[in-house]
């Protein structure tokens, strides 16, 4: 397959911006008149109204429909392609979801209406909520965080509370992680305040029982856990890891990033978790990445109800209803219902997909990742350092290091060159725990023609490492954008982060 970006040299909109250009004329109205007059009956009071024109780009339509359809041309998405980014389930999502999301009876609710007026909508919530609750085996669950770090935050804030609660605060201030976790895990106990104490793997690709043991104490708050974890391997002892845990007062938190690979066969209540969130945008309809909005609703046990996040979508029989009325809740950590338009692109996906449906998706997420993994490790070409019988979950992580030792090629090139072939790279140095690590998720909406494509092509761009390493260093060739200085985009110094920061 050949694959080749369009290349163009695309201003930012507002440097096509040309004053008095005019895209769309909106309605006139007599708003203007009617405030010279004083009228009491305007819909906008006067003292609510901008007194300044908005710093919009002044572009007529036809710029504004070029301009996006040019970048979009020189963007790679599940759209175009298999994107088998590990830890992030970039799974093709179905359309009738954004078309149903999309629609003007819900894209014109405010969220200021009555309640009257947006029974609709909360009862989709509502609904959403349980379904939710019945996935995860959790007693409630909240929908307000907007990503799985927020979740994690809002988890952290609830392990504090319930501490807290209980009087211990003040000595329980350790969050154990494993040395697999992905890196908002501890960002997200550090920003709560908690000290990180990091748990190694053992050679399985499980968390090493007996080094927990020791770390745990008077001190521990609780452990944080993705199971499946990112190694793709399932935590096999995670019921003496919970009871570990539980025996030593602490609380264990589900990060549901890897809901993927369980879904249907098992539930984060059953490995005994207190407290989930589950990624919206990766395992229900949203496509992860890119800085977009995305949704990562909290649920928690019995036990730690009411110190969820306010509102909670309620139903009393007769109507439903946002319930603030919670006072050992950890407060709001969201504006308003939380992300509606990502939640219901869930709810539709879960309608839609049904139990056996979802059951289908953890099942062939499986299959999906064992036949890739299984042809690269035959392949010879690519080493799975963590690979317990030869098997894993919905993901697996190879290793480029010995192809590094003898060609100079690293796992980032070998990332770079796959886009040549039409490939979005793997999720790539990551865990830290393997060395040129490439991690890569098919997710169960690849064809078995696709994997063969992605397992083949990652085998040709191996041995193009051994036979013209230079060409694969120095890859992509067919993007519009080739290598980017990846210093100069991350440092504070040179990060340019919006049109009106200084450019360099
Ligand atoms: C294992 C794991 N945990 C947590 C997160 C954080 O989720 P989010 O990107 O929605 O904040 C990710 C994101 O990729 C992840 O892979």
């Amino acid at each position: 397959m050949t694959y080749r970006q369009a290349k163009w040299t695309e201003p930012i909109i507002f440097e096509l911006s040309k004053k008095g250009r005019i895209g769309h004329n909106p309605p006139t109205s007599d708003q203007r008149e009617r405030e010279v007059a004083g009228d009491p009956g305007l819909l906008v009071p006067y003292e609510l109204q901008r007194r300044s024109p908005p710093n919009l780009p002044e572009v007529s339509e036809i710029e504004v429909v070029r301009h996006y359809t040019r970048l979009s041309q020189q963007n790679f998405g599940v759209d175009s392609g298999i994107y088998p980014l590990g830890s992030c389930t970039m799974k093709y999502n179905p359309k009738i979801c954004d078309r149903i999301a999309a629609s003007t009876k819900i894209r014109d609710l405010h969220p200021l209406q009555d309640g009257s007026l947006t029974q609709g909508i909360l009862e989709i919530l509502y609904e959403l909520s349980e379904y939710l609750s019945e996935i995860t085996g959790m007693q409630k669950i909240s929908l307000q965080p907007a990503a799985g770090a927020h979740g994690e935050f809002a988890g952290a804030l609830i392990i504090r509370a319930y501490h807290s609660h209980n009087g211990e605060i003040n000595k329980r201030d350790e969050i154990l992680i494993p040395d697999s976790a992905h890196g908002t895990n501890p960002a997200s106990a550090a920003m709560v305040g908690f000290k990180t104490i990091v748990i190694p793997t053992v050679d399985s690709g499980c968390l090493d029982i007996d080094a927990l043991k020791n770390a745990v104490n008077e001190r521990t708050a609780g452990l944080m856990l993705t199971n499946p974890n990112t190694l793709g391997i399932f935590e096999k002892n995670i019921l003496e890891v919970s009871t570990v845990i539980h025996e030593a007062g602490g609380l264990l938190y589900y990060d549901g990033a890897n809901m993927n690979a369980i879904l249907g066969k098992t539930r984060p209540r059953e490995m005994g978790f207190d407290i989930v969130h589950i990624n919206l945008h990766k395992t229900f309809a949203t496509p992860h990445g890119g800085g977009g909005p995305g949704a990562g609703p909290i649920g928690v046990v019995e036990e730690l109800e009411e110190l969820l996040p306010v509102p909670l979508v309620e139903y009393d029989g007769e109507k439903y209803f946002l319930d603030y009325d919670r006072p050992r809740s950890i407060g709001k950590v969201k504006g308003f219902y939380g992300n509606v338009a990502i939640l219901l692109r869930a709810y539709i996906y879960l309608l839609s997909m049904g139990s056996d449906g979802l059951e289908a998706v953890g099942e062939l997420s499986v299959l999906n990742a064992n036949y890739v993994a299984r042809k690269l490790w035959k392949s010879g070409k690519y080493a799975i350092p963590y690979y317990p019988n030869k098997l894993v979950k919905h993901e697996c992580v190879v290793s480029v290091e010995k192809i590094l030792q003898e060609t100079g090629v690293r796992a980032s090139d070998i990332s770079k060159r796959l886009l040549d072939y039409g490939i979005h790279s793997p999720t790539t140095y990551f865990p830290l725990i393997v060395n040129e690590a490439l991690m890569i998720e098919p997710t169960e909406t690849e064809s078995k023609e696709q994997l063969d494509l992605l397992v083949d092509t990652m085998i040709g761009v191996a041995d193009e490492a051994y036979s013209n390493p230079e060409q694969v260093r120095k890859a992509p060739y067919s993007t519009s954008v080739s290598r980017i200085d990846e210093v100069r985009a991350s440092h504070p110094e040179t990060m340019c982060l919006s049109w009106k920061m200084k450019r360099r």
